[in-house]
């Protein structure tokens, strides 16, 4: 039987976003991927910087790039950055061979991940943000 657990944070400004996601990156090792979901502004980069920040690549590192999907950031290990937002097609991001990187020795981040759910690796963990009141944010995190 497949157990699945979730916990959920509140965020009130980036910075706290922020420390969620350094929290959660300490714990992960080379092949973890983290499915980031949410709408447009809920948080996915800011959350991708705090795990570059754990990794030990500067706070700069992530961010939302106008052209490209996928950014490499050399680390120990190196953090796969996938932001799936210009593609709406399941053909084309059927064609980015992904696997590669789920199957390659850093931690994959990807964002609009609802986008390639078929194709993410068991023990994915789902990052979910909902904006709430202000500045708000409602992470949750999932583990199957
Ligand atoms: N609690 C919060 N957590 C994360 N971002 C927040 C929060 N409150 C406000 N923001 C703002 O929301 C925006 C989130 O942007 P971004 O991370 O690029 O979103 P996404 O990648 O999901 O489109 C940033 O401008 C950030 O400053
Ligand atoms: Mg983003």
């Amino acid at each position: 039987m497949k157990r699945s657990t979730a916990k959920t944070y509140n965020s009130s400004a980036p910075e706290e976003t922020a420390g969620i996601a350094r929290r959660l990156a300490k714990g992960l090792s080379p092949g973890s991927v983290v499915a980031l979901v949410g709408p447009l502004g809920s948080g996915k980069t800011v959350f991708v910087k705090g795990m570059a920040e754990a990794l030990g690549l500067p706070a700069a590192t992530a961010t939302s790039p106008t052209f490209s999907i996928i950014n490499e950031y050399e680390g120990d290990p190196p953090l796969y950055h996938i932001d799936l937002y210009r593609l709406e097609h399941a053909e084309e991001i059927a064609e980015l061979g992904l696997h590669e990187y789920f199957d390659a020795a850093g931690i994959v981040a990807v964002e609009w991940a609802e986008r390639a759910s078929g194709l993410l690796p068991e023990g994915t963990i789902t990052v979910t943000l909902e904006r709430t009141g202000g500045g708000g944010r409602k992470i949750t995190v999932s583990r199957t």
